[in-house]
């Protein structure tokens, strides 16, 4: 096991009903599982998410449930990371910065799993894709909003990854390369932040999840079996919060 890899007992955290209040925080693939639940977590406790993903109809969903919560009202940000060209991941930034001065938080759920077969069978483009999406678009879009994290008091990106970007496993092909990818430009971006005072960039393996992209890669599981997206929440609200200053360039196990 990598050195960096941590757990926490969370058991005893109870996060205090106003804890991201003010806070903005950009969650992308927030129109669905993991990332539509960590989004409503941060409106719970107050936080202007921001709502990134490829699908408008998914990301009003979620806007939907925030509005009507009565939680703050979160910005849509539909927007593909696969498609959008450089230029645009900076006037997105500078839109951010405009509008809100400082980005408190940056949460990567957005990516897709690709094909599930040996790499001798595996098709160029739907590497390509994977690539394009859990790598480069989390590369373009940290490196295009860093100016304003580090605009923020105390900064916090959260990268989602997996037990196959840890350990690499037969048939996971571009999904796990690009996970070990993730964990590994996490450990970059945590040294790198380090002269400001209190940035916290962390990753979490949230581990079997009760979403889309588990249903794709265990198709004949019964998802009801499987834990709700909304387990992580107090990890990924831990990990946002105050209370993780101190805590920077580690990987989490969710379960
Ligand atoms: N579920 C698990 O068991 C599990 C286990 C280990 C790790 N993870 C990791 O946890 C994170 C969240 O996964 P999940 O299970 O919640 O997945 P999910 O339900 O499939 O959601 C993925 C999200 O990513 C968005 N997305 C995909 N391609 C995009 C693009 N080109 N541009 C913008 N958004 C895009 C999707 O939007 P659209 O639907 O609009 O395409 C969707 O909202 C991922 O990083 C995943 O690798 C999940």
């Amino acid at each position: 096991m990598s050195s960096n890899v941590a757990r926490m007992d969370l058991h005893d955290f109870a996060p205090e009903h106003d804890l991201l209040r003010e806070k903005t925080i950009l969650v992308t693939g927030a129109g669905a599982g993991i990332g539509a639940a960590t989004a409503l977590a941060y409106a719970s406790l107050g936080a202007t998410v921001i709502l990134l993903g490829r699908t408008l109809a998914k990301l009003q969903h979620t806007y939907d449930a925030i509005v009507e919560a009565g939680y703050p009202e979160p910005l849509l940000m539909p927007f593909d990371l696969e498609k959008a060209e450089i230029e645009t991941y900076h006037q997105m930034a500078a839109a951010i910065g405009q509008q809100f001065g400082a980005l408190d938080g940056l949460v990567h759920c957005a990516a897709v799993l690709g094909q599930r077969t040996p790499l001798s069978n595996y098709n160029h483009e739907a590497w390509e894709t994977v690539f394009k999406i859990n790598v480069h678009g989390a590369f373009h879009l940290t490196k295009a909003l860093l100016p304003v994290l580090h605009a923020a008091e105390s900064p916090r990106v959260i990268f989602l990854s997996s037990s196959v970007g840890r350990e690499g496993r037969a048939y996971w092909g571009a999904y796990a390369a690009s996970k070990f990818a993730v964990e590994g430009f996490a450990q970059v971006l945590a040294q790198e932040v380090t002269q400001h005072p209190d940035f916290c960039v962390n990753v979490v393996n949230p581990g079997r999840t009760r979403t889309q992209m588990r249903a794709t890669a265990y198709p004949g599981e019964d998802i009801n079996t499987v834990p709700a997206p909304e387990t992580h929440n107090g990890l990924m609200v831990y990990l946002m919060s105050k209370h993780c200053t101190g805590t920077n360039g580690l990987s989490f196990d969710a379960q």
